[in-house]
């Protein structure tokens, strides 16, 4: 639990949670989509509740994800991986955003973009330099892509594969309802699988419905292969 970070603003918590001056870059915060057009955000509407009628304002999942500030750090990652921030702003796609809370995201054991692989291969700079930081791009890009269902609506039970390739589902268990998705292939990411409670990934709640899909929020991270 880090409540007195979470409390800072995005910018802020995103500075402490960087490591590494040259990935700052990634995290710094651009120029909010300007929101004007209203858009009313769910309180807690679990995603088995059947879901009302979407905004009929026609925003999109990219002018509403910012203004959830317990998911701020997983949003801003969003805008900085092109393929999903065009599709968030694609009225003609719609997505189920899994969206980790911040504390979540804050509580891994490495960033989302660090892979022991890489430091096997290249050593404790593995970051350094532009081809670090494209690497570390890349898995940034491969976290944030298995948090994006390519589908929505969802319904219970039903399989189906994220933007990174990994199979999830939700399913109402015990009066949660759970996100699951398939155990990691790679041994070196057992560190993300460590992060899944049998029964799969509570989620919190549905912070958004909009024209091209819904934002829920997840107790964690989901792991991926
Ligand atoms: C996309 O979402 C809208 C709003 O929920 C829904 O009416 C529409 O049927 C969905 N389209 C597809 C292809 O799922």
């Amino acid at each position: 639990m880090k409540p007195a970070s979470l409390a800072y603003p995005l910018i802020t918590s995103c500075l402490l949670f960087s490591t590494s001056a040259q990935l700052i870059p990634f995290l710094k915060q651009r120029n909010s989509p300007a929101p004007d057009r209203q858009s009313p955000l769910m309180d807690a509407p679990g995603p088995a509740i059947p879901p009302s009628s979407p905004d009929p304002s026609g925003a999109v999942i990219a002018d509403v994800i910012d203004r959830e500030q317990n998911i701020g750090i997983f949003s801003s990652f969003t805008r900085d991986v092109d393929t999903v921030a065009r599709r968030l702003e694609d009225s003609s796609q719609n997505t189920t955003v899994l969206a980790p809370e911040n504390a979540a995201i804050m509580g891994l054991p490495r960033k989302p973009w660090q892979d022991p692989r890489d430091y096997e291969t290249f050593g404790a700079n593995a970051y350094d330099g532009a081809d670090g930081e494209s690497r570390a791009h890349k898995n940034l890009r491969r976290f944030v892509e298995a948090h994006i269902v390519p589908e929505s609506p969802w319904r219970e039970g039903q399989k189906v594969r994220t933007l990174a390739g990994n199979t999830v589902w939700f399913e109402s268990k015990d009066g949660k309802k759970t996100v699951s998705a398939v155990p990691c292939r790679w041994p070196t990411s057992t560190d993300y699988c460590l992060q899944i409670q049998p029964g799969g990934v509570e989620i919190v709640n549905v912070a958004a419905k909009v024209a091209n899909g819904e934002v829920w929020v997840l107790k964690g991270v989901l792991n991926y292969a």
